[in-house]
């Protein structure tokens, strides 16, 4: 009985603990999954050459900079940006983290399209990891919870009921919401509601 409270109390402090995760791995997948179908032939072509020996695609290693957060405990401010408590972004006030000037998703973005720009040119940087991060950083930035509010962590510690689960806002955004729509939807199956996405993007498109 003592171990399970000791666990259920462990569990809701690590589900609330203030992290700012990006989109949940399904998220970051259909992002890149649709991504890919608009690559120029040429993108196409340089893309395959970057991505790690073992990927099968983009789409499967978009979730990269997810994965390295812990070790690479560097890049973890670059997924994302906060403001102070106001509804606009001013790159000087806000693009920075612990003093460190320009060190943000805004400026991670743009620091790793520089990197890809040398792709060709003898380029100093991994381009591989570069690509990964440009593609999962675009991902982020379009979470509306990653340009949040530093006071509760970009929705972080903003306790929500999702149906009967327990969870907070900015994991609404990342998880439940995408987890929901695929379940009910598609019977769980990540490509075609990827595919599903697509249409209703093309289709808003040539309206
Ligand atoms: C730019 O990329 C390099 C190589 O990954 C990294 O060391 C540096 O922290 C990055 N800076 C930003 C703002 O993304
Ligand atoms: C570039 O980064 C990838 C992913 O971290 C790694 O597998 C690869 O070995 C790196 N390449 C070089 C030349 O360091």
């Amino acid at each position: 009985m003592g171990l399970i409270i000791f666990v259920s109390v462990l569990l809701c402090v690590l589900a609330s603990a203030p992290t700012s995760n990006g989109w949940g791995p399904e998220g970051h997948y259909m992002v890149c999954k649709i991504a890919e179908t608009y690559l120029t032939s040429n993108a196409r072509k340089a893309v395959g050459d970057l991505l790690p020996k073992d990927a099968i695609d983009l789409a499967s290693v978009c979730s990269w900079p997810d994965e390295i957060r812990k070790q690479q405990k560097w890049s973890t401010m670059l997924h994302f940006v906060n403001t102070p408590g106001v509804c606009n972004f001013d790159y000087n006030r806000d693009c920075h983290y612990n003093g460190i000037k320009d060190f943000c998703v805004v400026a991670a973005i743009k620091n790793y399209t520089e990197q890809l720009e040398t792709y060709q040119h003898s380029p100093t940087y991994n381009l591989t990891e570069a690509l990964m991060f440009l593609a999962h950083f675009v991902g982020d930035i379009h979470q509306p919870l990653h340009c949040g509010f530093a006071a509760d962590y970009g929705g972080n510690i903003i306790p929500v009921n999702w149906y009967d689960v327990k969870t907070n806002l900015h994991r609404v955004w990342d998880d439940n919401m995408i987890l929901t729509r695929m379940i009910d939807s598609f019977f769980g199956d990540l490509n075609t509601m990827a595919e599903e996405l697509n249409m209703e993007i093309n289709s808003q498109a040539s309206v």
